[in-house]
């Protein structure tokens, strides 16, 4: 299988044929009878450029009620609708789309902190929406969270140190209490902190410096996936870049595997190996990073990377600026067959009738170009768009 960790160099040569990275990968069900079996497949380590986690038509429809006594249920806000990708060990995968196309709402579902509608979340062979108890505690063990707002997620009235160590009152078998000091003490020297600020409170901190105690809290049972929801848009594009790179060091000291969610197309290039792009709770297009940003098919995605800002003037001059036309529509109403039609510019009859699949486009299967990825349009093409 390639390895999305490493750059194709194959693919590079002339006349080579193109190894994709595929979206998705077979499902290697591991039955596990007891609740001891299931923590030792969680505990087994995964290689890397192999799938650590497999989401299958994943799916979350938030139901809209009426009425305040019998309430009932009038219809749903379909937030992710039959979303499908592999993560894979060691790389990060980022995940791009407007605001509400259901970016978070697919981080919620991956934490275990929604429960899915429908499809299913694969942890090293394991069914994770379909675990419960000590099986889920494992696993949660394992996929940590950084989010956005460092503002918000610190506790205000608790010491940097109550905060990192937290997590050990969960697990305390990463931990015994007589050691816990010296762990945070450790985890703030990872993330670039004084250990001797143990005893500080947040507000005593930047925001990049509170990102870094995220990230420590985020470390601090050994994770082996971090899901990160647009953990450096509420920063200073400076420290931005501080906080990038320190995750990009931690993810090779750590053998960590990132999906990695931002509305920054740049800030996504830079740091991840493919991304995912998001409409209306439906994967549009995906691929390697090259693939997506230097050879988009998909309508949606050319429009997205149109609207990046060049700074290069000249290059601004012969660029051609895609405006979307009308508001993203309803995800409680959403439009019949493709969902980007009522805002593309290419859309015909076929878009209203068909859904269309998320697939290499016919034309290009088999053929040695980048194109050759898979982006959910009935007429793939690749056009040329300038971005920074
Ligand atoms: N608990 C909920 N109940 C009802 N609807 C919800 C709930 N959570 C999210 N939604 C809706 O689901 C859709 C997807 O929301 P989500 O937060 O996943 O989007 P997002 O891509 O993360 O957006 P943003 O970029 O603004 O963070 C939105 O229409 C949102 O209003
Ligand atoms: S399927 Fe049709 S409407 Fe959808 S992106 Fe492609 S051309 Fe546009
Ligand atoms: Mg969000």
């Amino acid at each position: 299988m390639a390895d999305p960790t490493k750059k194709d160099e194959a693919a590079d040569q002339k006349g080579a044929p193109r190894d994709a990275t595929p979206n998705v990968t077979e499902v290697d069900v591991v039955e596990a009878a007891s609740v001891e079996e299931v923590e030792a497949v969680l505990d087994a380590p995964v290689e890397r450029g192999e799938p650590i986690l497999q989401v299958r038509n994943l799916v979350k429809h938030f139901p809209l009620t009426q009425g305040i006594l019998f309430k009932r249920q009038i219809g749903a806000v379909k937030a992710v609708d039959g979303v499908s990708f592999d993560l894979y060990q060691g790389e990060t995968l980022g995940i791009v789309g407007e605001s509400g196309c259901g970016k978070s709402t697919v981080a919620k579902l991956l934490m275990t902190l929604e429960r899915a509608t429908a499809g299913e979340v694969f942890y090293k062979g394991q069914d994770i929406t379909k675990l419960s108890g000590r099986a889920l505690k494992a696993v949660r063990r394992n996929i940590q969270m950084v989010f956005q707002d460092p503002y918000t997620s610190l506790n205000p009235r608790m010491t940097v140190g109550d905060i990192i160590g937290e997590p050990f009152e969960i697990h305390p078998e990463v931990a015994p209490k007589g050691d816990r000091r010296r762990k945070v003490q450790d985890l703030l020297d990872v993330v670039g902190l004084n250990p001797e600020y143990i005893n500080r409170y947040p507000h005593q901190f930047s925001g990049g410096q509170r990102q870094r105690i995220g990230i420590a809290r985020g470390l601090a049972l050994n994770p082996e996936i971090i899901i990160c929801d647009e953990p450096v848009s509420a920063l200073d594009v400076s420290v931005q870049a501080q906080v990038i790179n320190l995750m990009e060091k931690l993810q090779d000291e750590f053998n960590l595997s990132y999906l990695f969610i931002a509305h920054d197309l740049s800030i996504v290039r830079h740091i991840s190996d493919r991304v995912g792009v998001m409409y209306l709770g439906k994967m549009a297009e995906i691929g390697t990073d090259e693939e997506i940003y230097d050879h988009p098919t998909h309508p949606y995605t050319q429009a997205l990377l149109s609207a990046v800002p060049v700074p290069d003037p000249e290059a601004r001059d012969g660029r051609e600026r895609i405006i979307l036309s009308g508001d993203v529509p309803s995800p409680a109403n959403p439009p019949s067959g493709c969902r980007f039609r009522t805002r593309c510019w290419k859309a015909e009859d076929k878009c209203a009738k068909e859904v269309p699949l998320l697939a290499i486009p016919e034309r290009f299967v088999g053929q040695n170009t980048p194109a050759a990825h898979e982006s959910a349009c009935h007429f793939a093409e690749e056009k040329d768009v300038v971005h920074a």
